[in-house]
């Protein structure tokens, strides 16, 4: 399989404007589109980094921006316990319906509505708080001055919740506009991991969707000739154990 591009970015920041992130995701048709479209993002490569952290056999997990339980599937796949929570009213009733339709009488809790600033959940709680690309509207949806200070709220709350023997994984994107993981490098002490994973598309009209969905026109435009093969991002993990 030959790899066309290297793509820097999970969504799209072109032509997002402040408090747009966070509005997107309020809406039933959106939450059923990313439902779709995000299944075709291979998480295998994260899901080994993870273990390499904290082995999932077994382990209770509170995901922080669950959104509609794709990421928390694979978690429970790989053994995994998963309390699912989202600020997204349309996104948890996506993944309920996932739940429902799939019947994964799993080790999922109903998923819970909360904003990463508020767990509503006991401190010292889990073996791993864990987000799956879901800090964009904190470090994007805050004006200059003030992201840095919502984000460190967002980590004092993952800490607060996580046993003292577990681990905070955060998994991002490595070169967004602002310094996200420079910051939670140099003031919480994160250390970091970047690896290669693949999209692959079953048709041409899914490629489309997704590529102009998750990072724009213009990648969609670059990559349509090279149909069917694989495009490669790179995502980065976060953690501190
Ligand atoms: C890109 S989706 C990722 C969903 C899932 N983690 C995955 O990997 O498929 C981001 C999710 O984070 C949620 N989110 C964004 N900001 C949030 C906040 N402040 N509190 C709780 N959830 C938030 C959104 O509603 C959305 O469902």
């Amino acid at each position: 399989m030959k790899i066309i591009s290297a793509l820097s970015s999970f969504f799209n920041h072109d032509g997002v404007r402040n408090s747009n992130f966070i509005a997107r995701y309020n809406c039933t048709k959106f939450a059923k589109k990313f439902d779709l479209l995000r299944r075709y993002h291979n998480q295998e490569p994260i899901i080994r980094a993870i273990n390499e952290i904290y082995p999932l056999e077994g382990a209770r997990i509170v995901e922080i921006g669950a959104g509609t339980g794709v990421f928390s599937q694979e978690l429970v796949n790989a053994g995994a316990s998963v309390i699912p929570l989202d600020k997204s009213p349309f996104m948890l009733k996506v993944f309920r319906e996932n739940f429902l339709k799939e019947n994964l009488n799993l080790k999922f809790s109903n998923p819970l509505l909360a904003d990463h600033r508020h767990i509503p959940l006991p401190s010292c709680w889990a073996d791993v708080v864990l987000s799956s690309f879901s800090l964009d509207s904190i470090i994007y949806d805050n004006p200059e001055d003030k992201w840095q200070f919502e984000i460190d709220n967002v980590i004092r709350e993952m800490l607060r919740v996580t046993k003292k023997s577990g681990a905070v994984i955060i998994i991002a994107t490595p070169y967004g506009k602002r310094d996200f993981t420079g910051h939670i490098e140099r003031v919480w002490g994160f250390k970091r991991k970047l690896i290669k994973t693949l999209w692959h598309f079953p048709s041409k009209k899914s490629a489309k969707d997704a590529l102009t969905l998750f990072f724009g026109k213009r990648v969609w435009n670059d990559y349509s000739p090279n149909f069917p093969k694989a495009v490669v991002t790179i995502a980065g993990i976060w953690w501190q154990n």
